[in-house]
């Protein structure tokens, strides 16, 4: 079998354009990880992480309009804005908290909050548009996973939807970045402490991984 499969020509027509996921199937890949999650209520505190114009949190938000808390943590501060407004509408009587952040950094993130939080499409694009390395973006990752470990409260998830590495990406730690496949993202999700991880839902590049802390 070749280790390079894009110059096969069958393989090629084939997979031209349809390897991705595809954005015409987002809607679909974020209900599956709607669907995922635990029921929310007024008890919760969701924090959404890389939360962007908020089109996650506004999914999850319209389907638990009890939810009690939501912090959206996102560092480009006109995304944060117009997520903080968009969010507002959706849960008018929500404790609602923008913070203009970044996960990995070392900023003052919260501790110890959230009851569940939510990753749409951040730490694999992230990872990769930091260049460097692949050994630069896993210090990144490591980072971020440790930031998002102290945010959880004992015994929270976190839900992340990822598109993951195509299945030809090859690259070891001194090669440029590239993304993670699943066998390695779940490893580092192991490695910063999470438990229990599962991936709930999967089409092609696109999964959603869950863990919980102790
Ligand atoms: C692909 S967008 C996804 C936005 C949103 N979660 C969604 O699902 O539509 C990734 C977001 O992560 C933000 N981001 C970049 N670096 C980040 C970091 N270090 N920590 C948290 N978010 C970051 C970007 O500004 C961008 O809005």
């Amino acid at each position: 079998m070749t280790d390079k499969p894009w110059e096969h020509p069958d393989w090629y027509d084939l997979h031209d354009t349809t390897w991705t996921a595809g954005p015409e199937r987002e809607p679909e890949h974020y209900l599956e990880m709607l669907l995922a999650l635990p029921p929310l209520d007024a008890r919760d505190h969701l924090i959404d992480v890389g939360a962007g114009t908020g089109k996650l949190a506004a999914i999850i938000a319209n389907s638990y309009p009890r939810l009690g808390r939501l912090t959206l943590i996102e560092p480009n501060e006109d995304k944060l804005e117009r997520a903080r407004l968009r969010l507002e509408k959706i849960l008018p009587h929500s404790d609602i908290r923008a913070l203009a952040m970044r996960l990995g950094e070392n900023d003052a993130l919260p501790k110890s909050e959230a009851t569940i939080v939510s990753i749409g499409s951040v730490l694999m694009p992230m990872m990769e548009l930091g260049g460097g390395t692949l050994a630069d973006g896993l210090r990144w990752l490591r980072a971020s996973l440790a930031d998002i470990v102290a945010i959880l409260k004992p015994s929270a998830w976190v839900y992340a939807i990822e598109t993951l590495a195509a299945p030809w990406a090859r690259g070891s730690l001194d090669d440029p970045v590239r993304r993670l496949n699943m066998i390695e993202l779940t490893d580092e999700f192991y490695r910063e402490g999470l438990q229990a991880i599962e991936c709930v839902y999967r089409f092609r590049d696109r999964v959603v991984l869950r863990g919980k802390v102790a």
